[in-house]
């Protein structure tokens, strides 16, 4: 079932999506050559706390962390520790904070010190397929107009779309339906309707499309080694333009 949220609602998602983009922000910011991705989980976890909020995925399914940090050849679900950032690393910085009966749901990647050119452009093209995507995200379209559009993008720019993992309604739960995966056919899945609040998030792959289950039960590797990048925000459908409810990282 989708839920479409009320007035009231939108306000204490407003609320939640402001701070859980401030954690994104301050995350990025901490990525440098030299930082452990421990010290940034402290620090997110100590904001969202200082917010009244709480991290939505500490204690997820046992996930250990408010945070997922994920380096280079890591997609999704690195779990922070004690690796050090170095200077060219590619850095996916996901979270989520809870407040008021709502969470917030972003992700963006950032560049340790300098990159080279093509992790640059990785790293643009996984943003835009996002804007891409949510150029598509109004009433009366399909949930897959958005991953159609997302696919072609990047895949026009020579990168491909991971499979396994979607996008998602968010709301009171951080994962609601309906699934918002970055691939496919246009005209296919649930209308989309003023009021629905969803996660878009194109997890894009320099080289091939495979994804490698790490034995820590959580890392999401590229099968081909080759770099990867997110990016996510919280949106609202309307009458219009998606509303942003996740600030967008710059
Ligand atoms: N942020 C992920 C998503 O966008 C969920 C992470 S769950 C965790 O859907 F447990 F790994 F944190
Ligand atoms: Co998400």
């Amino acid at each position: 079932m989708i839920t479409l949220r009320s007035a009231r609602e939108i306000e204490l998602m407003r609320r939640a999506g402001k701070i859980t983009a401030a954690a994104r922000a301050l995350a990025g910011e901490m990525v440098k050559p030299g930082v452990t991705t421990r010290e940034i989980d402290k620090a997110v976890y100590q904001f969202i706390k200082s917010q009244g909020a709480e991290p939505s995925f500490l204690n997820y399914n046992g996930y250990p962390a408010s945070v997922c940090i994920s380096v280079n050849d890591e997609i999704i679900h690195g779990i922070p520790g004690k690796r050090v950032l170095q200077e060219g690393d590619i850095v996916s910085v996901d979270v989520g904070a809870y407040i008021g009966g709502f969470h917030g749901d972003c992700a963006a990647t950032y560049a340790c010190g300098s990159i080279s050119e093509e992790a640059q452009r990785l790293i643009d093209v996984t943003r835009q397929s996002f804007f891409e995507g949510i150029k598509n995200a109004r009433e009366g379209m399909r949930i897959s107009d958005i991953g159609h559009a997302v696919q072609e993008y990047v895949e026009a720019n020579g990168f491909s779309v991971v499979r396994e993992y979607v996008g998602h309604g968010v709301g009171r739960q951080m994962h609601e339906s309906p699934e918002v995966p970055n691939y496919g056919a246009p005209g296919h899945g649930p209308k989309l309707l003023r009021g629905m609040t969803i996660a878009v998030e194109p997890m894009v792959n320099m080289g091939a499309a495979a994804i490698r289950q790490m034995p820590d039960g959580w890392t999401v590797k590229t099968a081909d080694g080759k770099y990867a990048a997110h990016y996510e925000n919280t949106i609202l459908i309307t009458s219009g333009e998606p509303e942003l409810l996740t600030v967008p990282a710059p």
